[in-house]
């Protein structure tokens, strides 16, 4: 476990954007089954051991009937994004301050696992006991009467067990959310027990538990009255019953989202917020109205567009919510990122050593167009100042010269202040190198 990390490398920095894509798919994926196996276990189990009746009983068998019908839906959806989730993790969080957290996400991706197994058994039981149900039983055959009672047993206990195994794993999911967004890179440090009672986490999980509650209508609605493929069969009655009992539930849940969505939002630490959180916490809090004033139409006519579209669009605000907290972590982690792309390029150099391959050496000149040829020219003022006039107090300073071109600080008051331009410190030397030698030649 603790020897993860040391198994994979550091990146390139120019991949950041694509890792940080990869991550937000698999978390989109991710999100979508967990939360919704999550709130199928929590409201059948509810229907099924609380309720009791038998319309709860006859919705609870329309709600297990599609999460859980492939194992390839588990792998695709659940154990393959997760896998991915975690991997990147490693590449990302990168250092020993991390080795708890991983420790941490490797516990909770076992636990998903084995809950899922026990809602598996959950299902199967519960379709036998129908069966038997329909079946007159031989009051006299002891045989029978025992078998159905142990049946019972496991199907409550897996019931139970994959229900409180999902919620956990979903409390755990939302500590290892907040403690990424908490890194600091002075002293970092996971502290798992002060996570318990942090109100942060308490929020998370709830906000993440009215997701999983919305999305199993949502879904049991698109599924089961909005697609003509899988339409629901049977009685009138018990239709309408479903119907009705899953609208109330998802606009009740769907409701109360944008209050979450946005104290969620005062909740992310300062320097995890860019324009990226605010603009997909706005969209998802649109969404959301949308959706409501969707279901808000199906109750009045029953047109099965309007479920359709409330689905994708609770799709779409489950993206927003996944990418709102990669990106999130992915602004903490900025200077660890700069951090761990300067290994890559020390370890690429020592590879490139090893086996004796030419370096192909960074070229200034390509950075300066590609970069700096926007802003400025020798001998001309265009945003920036012209080098030939800020170059001879770097003349003999090119460290000092690389220092600003790495972190730009103000200087003249003439000009707006330069923004930073994502170099990495070889990149920043070439350039450097460059424009101090072109300075040169034109000085002659
Ligand atoms: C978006 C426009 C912009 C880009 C792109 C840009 N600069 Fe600048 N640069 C400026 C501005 C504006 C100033 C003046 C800042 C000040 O005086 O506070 C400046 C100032 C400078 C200075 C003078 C610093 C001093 O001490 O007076 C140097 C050197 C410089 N830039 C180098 C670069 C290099 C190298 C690149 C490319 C990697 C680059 N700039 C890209 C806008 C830009």
């Amino acid at each position: 476990m603790f020897l993860m990390s040391e198994l994979t490398l550091p990146f390139n920095y120019n991949y950041t954007n694509v890792l940080k894509l990869v991550s937000i798919l698999a978390h989109s994926l991710f999100y979508f089954y967990f939360f919704w196996l999550t709130g199928t276990a929590i409201v059948s189990y509810f229907l099924e051991f609380f309720k009791r009746d038998d319309a709860s009983k006859q919705f609870v068998k329309v709600l297990l009937h599609f999460p859980l019908k492939k194992i390839s839906t588990l792998i695709v959806l659940g154990i393959i994004p997760l896998i991915v989730i975690y991997s990147i993790d490693l590449i990302w969080l990168k250092g020993n301050e991390f080795d708890s957290i991983h420790n941490l996400s490797l516990i909770n991706l076992f636990l998903f696992i084995l809950s899922i197994l026990a809602l598996y058994s959950y299902r199967s039981t519960f379709d036998l006991l129908v069966v038997f149900s329909k079946t007159v039983l031989d009051k006299d055959s002891k045989d029978l009467i025992e078998l159905m009672e142990s049946n019972l047993k496991k199907h409550k206990l897996s019931g139970l067990i994959g229900t409180i195994g999902l919620l956990s794993s979903l409390f755990l999911y939302s500590i290892l959310n907040v403690a990424k967004l908490d890194y600091n890179q002075i002293d970092y440090r996971f502290d798992f027990f002060s996570y318990l009672l942090n109100v942060q986490v308490y929020l998370k999980f709830l906000y993440y538990l009215l997701i999983s509650i919305s999305l199993v209508y949502l879904v049991n609605l698109f599924l089961n009255f909005g697609w003509a493929e899988t339409q629901l069969e049977g009685s009138i009655e018990l239709n309408d019953f479903i119907k009705e009992r899953s609208l109330k539930g998802a606009m009740i849940s769907v409701l109360v989202q944008p209050a979450f969505i946005l104290i969620e939002l005062l909740l992310f630490p300062k320097n995890s917020l860019s324009y990226m959180i605010f603009l997909t916490s706005g969209i998802a809090v649109i969404l959301v109205f949308i959706i409501l004033n969707q279901l808000n139409a199906y109750s009045k006519e029953s047109i099965s567009n309007y479920l359709k579209y409330s689905f994708f669009m609770f799709i779409m605000v489950v993206i927003s919510i996944s990418s709102r907290d990669v990106i999130g972590i992915s602004n903490v982690l900025k200077s660890k990122t700069v951090e761990i792309a300067q290994m890559y390029t020390t370890y690429e150099e020592n590879l490139k050593n090893k086996l004796n391959i030419k370096t192909v050496s960074i070229n200034g000149e390509e950075i300066f167009s590609a970069k700096c040829s926007a802003c400025h020219r020798f001998d001309a003022k265009l945003v920036g100042p012209p080098y030939n006039t800020v170059l001879p107090k770097y003349e003999n300073n090119r460290e000092q010269l690389v220092k600003f071109i790495l972190n730009p600080v103000k200087v003249d008051p003439e000009y707006p202040p330069m923004p930073a331009q994502g170099l990495i410190p070889p990149e920043a030397e070439a350039v450097a190198d460059y424009i101090l030698k072109v300075y040169k030649e034109n000085s002659k």
